[in-house]
C-alpha cells in the first residue's frame, strides 16, 4: 500500500512489537501500514472522533485486517485495556493535547512515537518532565516540514538550543535553514528578532 513520507517515517521509528496503540488514528493507515509489513502483531485504533472512526473501519476492512485491530472511540487512552510494552503513536496534533492525553496517565510507557504539528519545544519540554528522553528524532519534508521523536523512559537534561532545535533535528542542515528563514520571517514582522532567531545565529 502507498502511505504518505511523513507516515512511513512515523512507521520507520516503531520499534517491532506486538501491540500499537495509534491514539488519533483518523484514516487508520498507520496501523493497516504496520499490520502489512509486519512491525506488529494488532493495532488498536483510538480516536475521539466517530466520524474518523467510521473512515478508520471503512480502511481496515478493506485490507481484511479487522481481526488484527480493535478500535476505540475515546479521549486520549482512556479506557484503553494497553499494557506498558504496548507502543504508542500520537501523530498530527498539537503539543499540549499530546502532553494532556499522556499526563492522564500514570505510567510511563517503553516506547512513544510523537509528531506534534506545533509548540515541538513545548512537546520536549513537558516529556523530559515526566521523565522520557529522546532516543532518535527525525526532521522531515514532506510538502512542509515535520518532527518525529522516539521517547523512551530516561532521564536526561537538555539546553535550551537543543529544546528549541532538538538533540537530533540540529543536525539536519536542510530543517536548520527552513527554521532560520521562518525565524527571520517572523522577526521582521516584530521588528525585533526572536529567541529562537538569535540561538540560530550562534549556532550557524
Ligand atoms: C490531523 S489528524 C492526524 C491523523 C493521523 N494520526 C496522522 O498523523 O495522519 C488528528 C486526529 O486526532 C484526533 N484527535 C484529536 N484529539 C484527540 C484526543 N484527545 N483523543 C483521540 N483522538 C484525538 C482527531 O479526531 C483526528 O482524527
Amino acid at each position: 500500500m502507498k502511505i504518505t513520507k511523513r507516515l512511513q517515517e512515523i512507521a520507520n521509528l516503531v520499534p517491532k512489537t506486538n501491540t500499537v496503540i495509534d491514539i488519533g488514528c483518523d484514516h487508520g493507515l498507520l496501523g493497516i501500514y504496520l499490520l502489512s509489513i509486519e512491525k506488529c502483531k494488532h493495532i488498536i485504533d483510538a480516536d475521539i472522533s466517530e466520524k474518523a472512526m467510521k473512515s478508520a473501519k471503512k480502511n481496515v476492512e478493506k485490507y481484511n485486517l479487522e481481526k488484527k485491530t480493535s478500535f476505540f472511540v475515546t479521549d486520549g487512552l482512556k479506557e484503553i485495556p494497553y499494557q506498558k510494552e504496548d507502543v504508542i503513536v500520537i501523530a498530527g496534533m498539537g503539543a499540549h493535547t499530546i502532553i494532556d492525553i499522556l499526563k492522564k496517565e500514570q505510567k510511563l510507557f517503553q516506547n512513544l512515537i510523537l509528531s506534534a504539528h506545533k509548540d515541538i519545544p513545548y512537546l520536549r519540554k513537558e516529556m523530559v518532565k515526566m521523565g522520557y528522553k529522546i532516543i532518535e528524532e527525525k526532521a522531515i519534508l514532506d510538502k512542509k516540514w515535520y518532527i518525529i521523536m522516539h521517547f523512551k523512559k530516561g532521564k536526561v537534561d537538555y539546553c535550551k538550543i537543543d529544546y528549541i532545535l532538538g538533540p537530533f533535528a540540529k543536525q539536519n542542515k536542510e530543517y536548520i535553514k527552513y527554521l532560520k528563514e521562518k525565524e527571520e520571517e517572523i522577526s521582521k514582522k516584530r521588528k525585533k528578532k526572536t529567541e529562537t532567531l538569535l540561538l540560530l545565529e550562534k549556532k550557524t
